[in-house]
């Protein structure tokens, strides 16, 4: 079974290249299949879930020719099938942007229902609510979400919650329906905008992505184009937590700053100095770290993405601090880790974690519960005292490029390992 075994204490130092945004690619990859010719993009980060979707872009007939891992061209115009099964989304939520994708070029979608996942019920009723009301009939049939229309036309929509994917969704059908829409209460996060620009890159007419309101002229056809994915914000906001907890000094390179204000602005609070530049930040761990309340917000607040990281962080921080989750219901699986490395955290109502901070971690054997909870418990093993294994890697593969590699670089001690043996090997060698 591969884990990560990782000796802590070591701070992480030098330099760190970000890789593309994945949940910025998942929305791109899914609209370049709507044009009537290839779309090139680049930048794309090299994680599971974006090999996932280009499996499914695949398996409904789309060309897609990877030029290299970064690297690829989608033909959406060899498509024969406009049905997207469970088995592509079973590994990876986000194949359902293939529904406003395929919907709004070829006016009927039929992609299996995505279930609930480790974070919460996650519904996608606002989804299905958007495209209802661009004309399209809507079915849940055997466990596929089934969308058909004549024609789709523009409409004035007001989303009940702010959601990513609904928005970007709404958003793909919307820019090939007749007409004008009106998007309000929508989300702005970076990846919503890159979207929006790559569409309107493809001859839409989007305007006002990254606001509360998005307008949208619907045209006939959109064509392909070249694209760069933006860098990614969480896998930034990672290291630069990992920077933090380390007590570390590392230069995040390939960022865009503005995307990061409120990790940024969370560090400093935490005594940490953060020092940005044009396209990089550097942050300089302090051997004490201050308590901060932190509520998770939908951008420009504090990322969901990053609660955990931050609550590993703030386990060894003077003080209590109180994490509050609004977004997801169920996103605090892994502080029963946290504690078998020795971290106080009390776990109100499922969305208020309390968090005491103690004077270290010590090294355990730990499970990853999703993607950026198994990311939180790797920094907390980089900072305990002691051997940790992580395991169930696959969560963190999703979203993390070459995570070992990068934190390697940085000089942690940490190695990918696929026995008990091997790990057990690596304790070894660490403790002789
Ligand atoms: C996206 C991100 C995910 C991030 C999340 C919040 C991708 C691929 N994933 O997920 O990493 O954690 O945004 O920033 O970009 N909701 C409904 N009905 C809906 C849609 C959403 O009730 O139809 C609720 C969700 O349960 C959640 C909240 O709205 O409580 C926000 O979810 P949403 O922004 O849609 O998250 P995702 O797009 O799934």
């Amino acid at each position: 079974m591969e884990q990560y075994v990782m000796r802590g204490g070591n701070p992480l130092v030098g330099e760190v290249t970000i890789s593309g945004a994945k949940n910025a690619a998942l929305g791109l990859l899914a609209a370049a299949i709507m044009a009537d010719s290839a779309v090139h993009i680049d930048n794309l980060p090299d994680v599971s879930d974006i090999r996932n979707l280009l499996s499914a872009i695949e398996g409904i007939g789309g060309t897609v020719t990877k030029a290299d891992p970064h690297t690829v061209t989608v033909d959406g115009t060899t498509i024969r099938s406009l049905i997207v099964d469970n088995s592509y989304v079973r590994k990876m939520r986000a194949s359902y942007y293939l529904l406003g994708a395929l919907l709004g070029r070829f006016r009927h979608a039929e992609v299996a229902l995505p279930g609930g996942c480790n974070i919460g019920a996650r519904p996608i009723d606002q989804h299905i609510k958007g495209f209802r009301a661009l004309g399209a009939q809507v079915d849940i049939e055997g466990g596929m979400v089934i969308c058909r229309a004549k024609k789709l036309t523009g409409a004035h929509i007001y989303l009940d919650m702010v959601s990513v994917g609904a928005t970007i969704n709404i958003m793909m059908a919307a820019s090939m329906a007749e007409g004008r829409t009106i998007l309000e209460n929508v989300a702005k996060e970076p990846h919503v905008v890159d979207v929006a620009n790559l569409l309107n890159r493809m001859g839409a007419d989007i305007r006002g992505a990254g606001t509360d309101v998005i307008r949208i002229r619907g045209v006939q056809k959109l064509h392909g184009c070249e694209y760069s994915v933006i860098p990614d914000q969480i896998e930034a906001g990672t290291f630069m937590f990992g920077a933090a907890i380390t007590r570390g000094d590392i230069i995040v390179r390939n960022v865009i700053p503005r995307h990061l204000e409120s990790i940024t602005s969370k560090l400093r609070e935490m005594g940490c100095e953060v020092t940005e530049f044009d396209d990089q930040v550097r942050v300089v761990g302090k051997p004490y770290l201050e308590h901060t309340d932190v509520k998770t917000l939908p951008y420009p607040g504090f990322p969901t993405d990053m609660q955990p990281q931050i609550t590993a962080t703030l386990s060894i921080a003077r003080g209590t601090s109180v994490i509050r989750e609004s977004i997801f219901e169920n996103r605090f699986k892994y502080v029963d880790e946290l504690a078998r490395m020795g971290a106080q955290i009390k776990v109100e109502s499922g969305s208020v974690a309390v968090v005491r901070g103690v004077e270290k971690l010590t090294g355990a054997s730990v499970k990853a519960p999703d993607l950026r909870a198994g990311a939180a418990l790797v920094l907390a093993g980089l900072a305990a005292e002691g051997t940790t294994t992580v395991e169930e890697i696959h969560y963190i593969d999703r979203g993390y490029e070459i995570f070992v590699e990068k934190l390697a670089g940085l000089g942690a001690d940490i190695k990918r390992v696929s026995t008990d043996r091997e790990a057990a090997k690596f304790n070894l060698r660490v403790v002789s």
